[in-house]
């Protein structure tokens, strides 16, 4: 069970993510960079969030911002120097936060060292670091790639007459976990990096790493499904016990991976404790709910449910009721702001719905993970012309709608509330030109709607802003571990306006009521709970401060939460 006596610091945690090009510019030249974030340091600490997650700031040629890296143990030119990462570690802990980094270990750059090396010759001591295939054994078995072309993950390559494997950008080529000796490598970077003080690592895409050297053909279960096969390889959490042992064991470190693929029959092999692998992981289930079927980037024709929602939630608070312990998140620099694809973006339901997705993801039972400008309500860039677009896949993707003669008004319509760049515009800091994110011309266009309230410096003299309710939320889950630890049950399921569910700790209960509707409507709980006196703890909307009577009515898209008294 887990409960007060088993407390972790990572459990009571609300993670911030910074995508440190789009944060702050300190020289200038448009890319926001590492001195940008010591600027911010004092901001962060006002948020009362406890550990930042940077996303890869290690050196690389940007195929696919950072996710391709060339060095594992320098920083990326345009984000500044090691003297600078230092400084920022120490600008972190100074201030009592926390660090944890983008480990990026499935596959490197083509211009990492070891890759270069690999594709000289077929001799090469480096060959092994990454996966290929002969042409003389002839073209080889379909294996699927995000950002490529024609979807082909082998990539023929001239210089030794073999493919190599892809599962990203020809330009990110897989690494091969097979190989101790590479294994090897990736520790010794990971203790390189513990050694200077961080305090854990997001593990990109880590239930990729282990493949299957035969390569065989897409075994019939998978069909249809190649992200669930990679997902699962045979030696997958052999690998990760072997990190765990060799690395993660010796520090006081969090790890989240990125886990697409992984289904939740699944989910305890990765965090159950006593197997010693993750601490959590973020499953791919809620950014699947308004997806075609099997299709990461494409929106689905009709709208989302409220109650498909919840089952998704309610379903992995369960599955970690006992072991392990879960994440939760609404966006990130991969999927579109939360207050846009969950809430309401419209000027009249904006501050209602930020505010309510706030307080939802700090009264569920999980680590919270924010990203940066949720906390001010930022909305989706959408924007209209292919120009304004910077991201591989939205990129890749139009070339190959232009190719297939496919309507391209459509496919844009479908990226502007699809695409990853809607969430990668700059960071809205102030009223001034380009939102104060640099005062040269940022690599990516700033989303317009700084100019009407969208922005820090506004908010922070607003005491009813998006973000000062921020951080009354965040005190409140802080001061009551309630909200931490507490046991989640739903209320009436079915109700597709309004999400109500308590948390229970010993004696305490806590009723949590949230309208993801745009009208005001009703909720009578009288049948599945009881109660002699409830005390309003925070509202983002006039709510009676003290409640006898389960029935409630919501006004559009209100949070509300009270302390209840048997
Ligand atoms: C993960 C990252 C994404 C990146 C991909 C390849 O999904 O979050 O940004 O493109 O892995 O590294
Ligand atoms: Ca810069």
């Amino acid at each position: 069970m887990h409960d007060i006596n088993d407390r972790k610091w990572w459990k009571e945690a609300v993670v911030y993510q910074i995508y440190p090009r789009s944060f702050k510019d300190s020289n200038a030249d448009g890319i926001g960079d590492l001195k940008g974030i010591i600027e911010k340091l004092d901001y962060l600490k006002s948020l009362e969030v406890d550990v930042i997650w940077l996303n890869p700031i290690f050196k690389s040629p940007n195929d696919d911002n950072g996710y391709d890296i060339s060095d594992y143990r320098a920083i990326m030119e345009e984000f500044g120097t090691m003297d600078d990462f230092d400084a920022l570690l120490e600008g972190i802990h100074e201030r009592g936060l926390k660090v944890i980094l983008d480990l990026v270990v499935n596959h490197s750059s083509d211009e990492h060292e070891w890759f270069r090396e690999s594709r000289k010759s077929r001799d090469n001591p480096y060959r092994d670091f990454y996966h290929w295939w002969p042409a003389e054994k002839g073209k080889p078995p379909k294996r699927w790639s995000y950002f490529d072309l024609e979807g082909n993950a082998w990539q023929y390559d001239e210089q030794t007459d073999a493919y190599y494997l892809h599962y990203f950008s020809v330009k990110q080529p897989d690494l091969k976990w097979e190989n101790p000796e590479l294994r090897r490598a990736i520790y010794d970077m990971m203790h390189f990096w513990f050694q200077k003080g961080i305090d854990g690592f997001r593990m990109d895409v880590i239930p990729f790493i282990s493949k299957d050297p035969e390569y065989p053909e897409l075994p019939e279960e998978y069909e249809g499904d190649f992200i669930a096969y990679y997902a699962n390889g045979p030696r997958l959490h052999e690998y990760l016990q072997e990190m765990n042992r060799e690395v993660l064991s010796k520090y006081d470190v969090m790890t989240v991976g990125e886990a697409p693929g992984v289904k939740i029959e699944n989910a305890l092999d990765f965090v159950d404790e006593h197997r010693n692998e993750l601490n959590m992981f973020f499953h791919f289930d809620l950014l699947a709910l308004d997806r075609a079927p099997g299709k990461v980037f494409q929106m689905r024709e009709d709208n989302w449910k409220l109650t498909e929602f919840k089952e998704i939630f309610t379903r992995w608070d369960e599955v970690f009721s006992e072991k392990g312990w879960g994440s939760l998140f609404l966006n990130n620099h991969d999927f579109p702001r939360s207050v846009s694809r969950w809430g309401n973006d419209s000027p009249e339901h904006w501050y209602h719905s930020a505010t309510m997705l706030q307080t939802f993801l700090l009264s569920m039972r999980g680590t919270p993970y924010f990203y940066q400008g949720e906390e001010i309500g930022m909305t989706n860039a959408r924007f209209d012309s292919i120009e304004d677009y910077r991201d591989i896949n939205t990129l890749t993707a139009y070339q190959i709608a232009a190719h297939n003669c496919d309507d391209l008004e459509a496919f844009i319509e479908n990226e502007k509330e699809a695409s990853r760049d809607n969430v990668r515009t700059p960071m809205q800091w102030n009223a001034q030109k380009h939102a104060g994110f640099t005062s040269g011309e940022p690599w990516i266009r700033v989303n317009q709607n700084y100019l009407q309230g969208i922005n820090v410096q506004s908010q922070e003299k607003d005491s009813h802003s998006v973000l000062n309710y921020f951080r009354s939320m965040v005190k409140l889950r802080k001061n009551n571990p309630v909200l931490t630890y507490g046991s989640y049950r739903l209320l009436d399921p079915d109700n597709e306006e309004i999400y109500a569910y308590t948390r229970t700790l010993g004696d305490e209960k806590i009723l949590v009521l949230l309208s993801f509707f745009e009208k005001s409507s009703t909720i009578d709980l009288s049948k599945e709970l009881s109660f002699t006196r409830g005390d309003l703890l925070i509202s983002n909307d006039e709510a009676k401060k003290q409640i006898k009577a389960p029935v409630f009515v919501l006004s559009p898209y209100q949070a509300v939460i009270y302390r209840l008294y048997r």
